[in-house]
């Protein structure tokens, strides 16, 4: 047996789970749960109806490289979104389909990572989980960097001589999960430097990149820096993009990863014999989703509203911020975080995820703790409920 299965560590939702057990909270009250990071808006109909045309696509194997027009349709919607020049992303050379970002942040790992050298992989702290796990099981020492309590970015300063020297990979997570984030310019100018000066690799994990409030501020990605700061090869840059936040698609299990043209032929040649290519009929229907915005603006007004009403109805009790994008609220519990969590479900039935659950202790501290994250996944109404229950918590507890 793989001896590095015993590093892993327990689920965020397994510790959550154990939190909860015997817990009564009041039958008269319904079950809220803002815990898990589901998108529960509804999918979009055309591309559900695109899914069923394209059903006779199971009767083949499909190639790891994903079709022409997939990809094509993937580099129209990037090179948009992230104003890259005309050309610059190649669907041949600088793309792959890939099963929704999990799987590929995890995978990128394996082959990437080098484990006969002291082999280190960074990432934020707090971060979502499958970076560590990728990391172990790569044969790797996860280095956590903690989030400024700030700016809630990493604190990439932070980062001793000897970790920069044994980094092979960068986890970069913007907009943060949990904090919403975003890196800025002169944040992936700094991180471009230390790549070249350290030869590792920097994947930028931009799974909630669709999610932001100001329809004139869409948060930047690290391809877009590579274009403002003219490095034309995304040299040692990979992106990870998904449908799942952004369409509401969880299910279909789709995405893309994007950069460097020799990244992307090495992953390539890892995910032949993974076997984990997309099934022609997810392809189909993901094309009909990047080929369509109105539903992800749509999508982001749901949000808009739902984080205005919670906001609105939190902001007398506590100290509350807008992220700056994404769809959790990180809020300040004032107490330990895991105390906030536990009393909120058993009093008024509304689940919540503890922060220090979703971040490591390091020598100066949790950065997660007295912190919680909300996911506004729920419906308008739930969301305002529960925000109303988590006030009655904040205002009784004073
Ligand atoms: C930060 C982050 N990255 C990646 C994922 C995985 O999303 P998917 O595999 O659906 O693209 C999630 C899901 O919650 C996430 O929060």
């Amino acid at each position: 047996m793989n001896k590095n299965l015993l590093r892993l560590q327990p689920y965020p939702f397994e510790k959550l789970a154990e939190l909860k057990a015997g817990l009564a909270p009041p039958a008269s009250l319904k079950h809220i749960p803002l815990s898990i990071g589901e998108p529960k808006h509804p999918a979009p109909p055309f591309v559900l109806e695109r899914l069923t045309q394209s059903l006779d696509g199971i009767g083949q194997y499909a190639a790891t490289r994903g079709t022409e027009m997939l990809r094509a349709a993937i580099a129209r919607w990037a090179t948009q979104r992230f104003h890259l020049s005309e050309g610059a992303l190649s669907p041949e050379h600088h793309i792959l389909p890939v099963n929704g970002t999990r799987e590929a942040l995890f995978a990128f790992a394996q082959c990437i990572v080098d484990s006969s050298e002291d082999a280190k992989v960074l990432m934020p702290n707090p971060f979502y989980q499958i970076y560590e796990g990728a990391a172990l099981l790569a044969g790797a020492e996860p280095v956590f960097i903690n989030c400024d309590t700030a700016n809630l970015l990493p604190d990439f300063n932070s980062v001793s001589e000897q970790d920069w020297q044994a980094c092979q990979l960068l986890y970069l997570c913007s907009p943060g999960n949990p904090s919403g984030a975003v890196l800025k310019l002169e944040d992936y100018q700094q991180l471009l430097a230390l790549a070249d000066k350290y030869n590792f690799v920097l994947a930028s994990d931009e799974c909630y990149s669709e999610l932001y409030f100001d329809e004139n501020a869409a948060p930047l990605g690290l391809l877009q820096a590579c274009e403002l700061l003219g490095r034309k090869d995304f040299r040692n840059c990979m992106v990870f993009h998904s449908l799942s936040k952004r369409s509401n698609l969880p299910g279909l299990r789709s995405g893309f990863v994007a950069g460097d043209a020799h990244l992307i032929e090495a992953f390539f040649a890892y995910r032949t014999y993974h076997g984990c290519a997309m099934p022609l009929t997810v392809q189909q229907a993901s094309i009909a989703a990047w080929e369509d915005e109105n539903h992800v603006r749509d999508n982001r007004e749901l949000y808009r509203k739902k984080f205005a009403a919670v906001i609105d109805i939190l902001a007398p009790v506590c100290d509350i911020e807008k992220p700056e994008a994404g769809f959790y609220l990180w809020l300040k519990t004032g107490v330990d975080d895991k105390t906030f969590a536990a009393a909120l479900f058993e009093k008024y039935n509304v689940t919540v995820l503890p922060g220090s659950f979703l971040a490591r202790s390091t020598p100066t501290g949790n950065p997660g703790q007295n912190r919680v994250r909300i996911a506004l996944v729920a419906t308008l109404e739930e969301c305002v409920e529960a925000a109303e229950r988590i006030k009655q918590y904040f205002t009784e507890k004073n």
